[in-house]
């Protein structure tokens, strides 16, 4: 794998996380360098800036600008750690970049602004708005992307929240969106966090704007919930990549004194699932994890996983992170204690955990899920 990133601002050391040997993807993308070839020829950031950087993936742009002190916004707690990382392999101050997860924004105004273009449009959508209010009329914004991830309505959003956009040509197929800011233009009041009823219960379920599935219950999920573990003696549940935490929010009702512990990745799902179970339950003790997987988690520490695994990292497709979560799976489980998952049937989960757990019992399946329990 190639971790040398050579732009003009210095040669850096950058690495993806997870790690992985012989992983063959960058930690870094054309649009990368692009933006920082471009801010170096146009000399755009002096000692004085201000700088702030939505969405970097692991801290390529950071790490490269670390003079200039940034401060980095992300969702992932991955990219935060990524970027921690990335710092120390290239001999940098943790205390040259601030890190703010999504839903806790810096009071402070900035001079310029990097936008990496984030999956969910969603995200970019809460993004621009609460840009709004960091930013003032001379504030220069540029936006980054590989130009499959820039749809219409990425260009819309831009133009919607902040003002009229012009674009660079197009390079190793990727784009800068340079906004020139309008200042008659409207402030948006935030649509987010929205929330659905969900059925067959009383719940009115939170979703900020990164949340997997947000508008309404997941298929994938719902059938999970048809089919979860009830009244099992256990005592410490983790419901496992929880977004929204309905997963964690059904077992909680069937199991009345177990304590559900709800771990994800993303800032935006665990706050979304600690409204979710405070809403149903008021102060019923609880854990909210803003973490990789079960890595912080004592061994033989837990007696039930729920987990519906996510199926790409950003961008990326794979069965590595599903992978992972089952080996952390193992190792924190207690004797006797399972680990539900479910998985779209294509995904074969079952031959993975049949080798981790020497056994693997099919639940329920349909045409597209299967549900399978291992017990340790
Ligand atoms: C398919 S979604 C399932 C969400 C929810 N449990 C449901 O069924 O609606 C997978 C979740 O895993 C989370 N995730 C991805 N990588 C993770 C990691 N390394 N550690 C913890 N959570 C992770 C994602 O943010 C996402 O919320």
């Amino acid at each position: 794998m190639q971790t040398l990133l050579n732009v003009p601002q210095g040669r850096f050391e950058i690495q993806r996380l997870p790690y992985r040997k012989n992983d063959q993807l960058k930690a870094w993308d054309a649009a990368d360098e692009y933006l920082l070839a471009y801010l170096s020829e146009q000399g755009i950031l002096s000692e004085a800036s201000r700088l702030v950087i939505l969405n970097d993936k692991f801290g390529a742009l950071a790490t490269a600008l670390s003079a200039f002190f940034p401060v980095a916004i992300s969702d992932s707690w991955l990219s935060q750690q990524a970027t921690k990382i990335n710092f120390g392999l290239n001999n940098l101050s943790q205390g040259s970049v601030q890190l703010f997860g999504s839903l806790k924004w810096p009071s402070q105004l900035f001079d310029v602004v990097l936008i990496k273009i984030p999956k969910t449009l969603a995200l970019l959508e809460d993004q621009l708005i609460r840009l709004n209010a960091v930013i003032t009329p001379s504030t220069t914004i540029i936006a980054a992307g590989m130009v499959k991830a820039m749809s219409a309505n990425v260009w819309k959003l831009l133009e919607k929240h902040l003002g009229q956009t012009k674009p660079s040509l197009a390079k190793k197929k990727a784009r800068l969106i340079f906004v020139d800011l309008d200042a008659q233009r409207e402030h948006f009041k935030n649509p987010y966090p929205v929330y659905y009823a969900l059925e067959n219960t009383a719940y009115r379920i939170c979703n900020h704007a990164n949340v997997f599935s947000r508008e309404s219950l997941d298929i994938g999920t719902r059938f999970l919930l048809e089919h979860l573990p009830k009244n099992t003696q256990a005592k410490d549940i983790v419901d496992l990549g929880c977004g929204n935490g309905v997963v964690g929010l059904m077992l909680a009702e069937s199991h009345d004194s177990a304590q559900i512990k709800f771990v994800d990745e993303s800032y935006m799902a665990v706050c979304s699932a600690k409204e979710n179970f405070t809403q149903a339950f008021g102060n019923r003790s609880a854990e909210f994890c803003v973490t990789d997987g079960l890595t912080t988690f004592k061994p033989e520490s837990i007696d039930l996983i729920v987990c519906n695994p996510p199926f790409h990292q950003q961008n990326t497709v794979g069965n590595q992170i599903a992978s992972s979560m089952f080996k952390q799976s193992y190792r924190v489980l207690r004797k006797a204690g399972s680990l539900w998952v479910i998985g779209n049937r294509h995904l074969s989960y079952h031959i993975d955990l049949k080798r981790l757990f020497g056994n693997c019992q099919e639940i329920a399946s349909n045409k597209k899920f299967v549900i399978w329990q291992v017990k340790k």
